[in-house]
């Protein structure tokens, strides 16, 4: 396994939409390794390839604490196939927008079909945090941030923030 850079925004490989991947192989596999180890270094509860540079439709989950055991959770292909009308509101953040959080309001409750580390088709339904960070991973195969859900108000002004942060680091 190898750790991956994790690109921030505002980066124009970010809005790129994934592409669907054809054949779960072990070059995937290695992908979806590399990509977890790099999520659990950073660290974070989801992770969307595209956020490594690999703009294909494969997501990593792990909802685990640090002081628990791993559930590592993967989606390739995923598609929502339904979504509950009751809605739930998060205090969302994401590797690609380094500490900065927001609420977001999405459906509570979802249905997605996805195909599984081993390729195999799985439809399953999600409630509480699983189900914003399932959606939350997804807006990123669409190049869309959880940023994108605020105000252009607080949106700039979280870009604002982004862009000082890098001057300052890239100074140094
Ligand atoms: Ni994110």
């Amino acid at each position: 396994m190898a750790l991956r850079t994790i690109i921030t925004a505002p980066d124009p490989r970010l809005k790129v939409i994934s592409e669907p991947v054809q054949t779960v192989t072990d070059d995937l596999r290695r992908l979806m390794d590399d990509m977890l180890e790099t999520m659990y270094k950073a660290p974070g509860i989801g992770l969307a390839a595209v956020q490594i540079g690999v703009p294909k439709r494969i997501i990593v989950i792990d909802l685990a604490r640090e002081d628990e055991t791993k559930g590592p959770h993967y989606f390739i292909n995923p598609v929502i196939t339904w979504a509950s009308p009751e809605r739930a509101e998060y205090e969302e953040g994401c590797l690609s927008v380094p500490d900065l959080y927001d609420m977001v309001e999405r459906p509570a409750r979802i249905r997605a079909r996805f195909l599984d580390y081993h390729g195999a088709e799985q439809e399953q339904e999600f409630g509480g945090l699983m189900a914003t960070c399932l959606q939350h991973e997804m807006d990123h195969l669409e190049g869309v941030l959880f940023i994108d859900h605020l105000s252009k108000l607080k949106r700039d002004m979280m870009v604002r923030k982004l862009l000082k942060v890098r001057k300052a680091s890239e100074r140094v």
